[in-house]
């Protein structure tokens, strides 16, 4: 197969890339480096983009910006691809406030381009589209919880497993960030739907792994692993620390496109995260962390919850398992986190050393 990646630096791409390529596939990975432009220096994805010349053995990569329609249009022109995963994005909640016609440019506006070129030049070809659970917006907060020691949980035995596809992701409250993935979302759903096309919309939970480039407004496991093992302070906002999230390891996740791109359907959306085996809260993350790496972190509360946030997501994956038999959860929490620690000491002491 040829395989498209878009944001092949970044976390979920770069594995994407690895996956495909030892698979024997041909990798072509799109990425122009933006999450820098996002995060600045800490966010830089340039030494994942080298690491994986130095391991994918047919792998092309381009800085285009997945906006620039021309550029995009040459590369559709150029090669016929049989599998794109669309993994650009401008990733962060608390980000898109501070640049909303950037955010929706590179989510909507580049999920758009990707799909017409796709249409136009490789029309059988699979598409994944690597949403989010923020499309649902604050819905979520409706179900009815109850707070224990260390974390909220859902109140009722019927949501045990989860936010199912069905949750609604209109009258709600986004973030800008949701607003422009649900945009996204809606116009892959359409091109699968509307042109029959084989269109996949993974809502993702917290996804994780040992390739992100954590900052403080996105990865949080990769930042709070950070913050541990360097110094200085991790601030907790709201919810007394409690809200709890789903993790999935990237590897989960590609092995989840891997699943679908073997056995398309059209317009199809899923929720994809750790699910009720994965799922941790502040509180609960930071206890583990410590005992893992046996440093006490630094941090303060601030009594305000972020605009929109989860009180406790947990991703129901019944769907997405009913469709795809073959496909489980591989990575623990516990071996998330422990890869986690010994990836950012790895990358810590080579920083120390060059
Ligand atoms: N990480 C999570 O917790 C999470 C959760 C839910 C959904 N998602 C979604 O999954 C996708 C992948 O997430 P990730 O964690 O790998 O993010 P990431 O930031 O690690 O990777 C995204 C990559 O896209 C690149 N990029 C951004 N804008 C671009 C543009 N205009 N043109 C070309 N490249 C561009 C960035 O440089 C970056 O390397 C994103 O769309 C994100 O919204 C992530």
């Amino acid at each position: 197969m040829k395989v498209l990646v878009t944001g092949s630096s970044g976390l979920i791409g770069s594995e994407a890339v690895e996956h495909f390529d030892r698979q024997g596939h041909e990798v072509f990975g799109v990425d122009n480096n933006m999450r820098r432009v996002f995060f600045g220096p800490a966010g830089d994805t340039l030494w994942n983009l080298e690491r994986l010349k130095g391991t994918a053995k047919r792998f092309t990569h381009a800085a285009i910006d997945i906006r620039d329609r021309a550029a995009i249009e040459e590369l559709f022109r150029a090669q016929r691809f049989d599998l794109i995963v669309h993994c650009a994005g401008q990733p962060s909640h608390d980000k898109a406030r501070e640049i909303p016609l950037l955010d929706f440019e590179v989510n909507a506006l580049g999920t758009v381009n990707l799909l017409e070129m796709t249409r136009q030049h490789c029309p059988d070809a699979v598409f994944v589209f690597l949403s989010t659970n923020k499309v649902y917006g604050d819905a979520p907060n409706e179900i009815p919880m109850k707070e224990l020691e260390t974390r909220y949980d859902y109140a009722r035995p019927e949501d045990y497993d989860g936010v199912a596809e069905t949750c609604r992701i209109d009258r709600s409250l986004h973030s800008l960030f949701g607003a422009s993935k649900a945009a996204g979302d809606l116009v892959a759903q359409e091109y699968g739907r509307y042109f029959n096309m084989k269109v996949g919309v993974f809502r993702g939970g917290c996804l994780t792994g040992p390739s992100h480039s954590g900052v403080e407004l996105h990865g949080f496991l990769s930042y709070l692993v950070k913050v541990t093992l360097t110094g200085g302070r991790y601030t907790v906002y709201g919810y007394k620390g409690k809200q709890v999230r789903d993790n999935i390891h990237s590897y989960d996740v590609v092995r989840a496109i891997e699943e679908f791109a073997a056995n398309p359907r059209a317009g199809e959306v899923y929720n994809l995260g750790g699910g009720r085996e994965n799922n941790v809260s502040m509180l609960e993350a930071i206890a583990r962390i410590e005992g893992l790496t046996g440093r006490k972190l630094d941090w303060q509360y601030v009594d305000e919850a972020r605009k929109g946030d989860h009180i406790c997501y947990i991703s129901n994956l019944r769907k997405f398992q009913t469709h795809y038999p073959k496909w489980t959860i591989t990575h623990s929490m516990d071996a998330i986190l422990k890869e986690m620690v010994a990836s950012q000491r790895t990358h810590r002491a080579h920083s120390t050393v060059s």
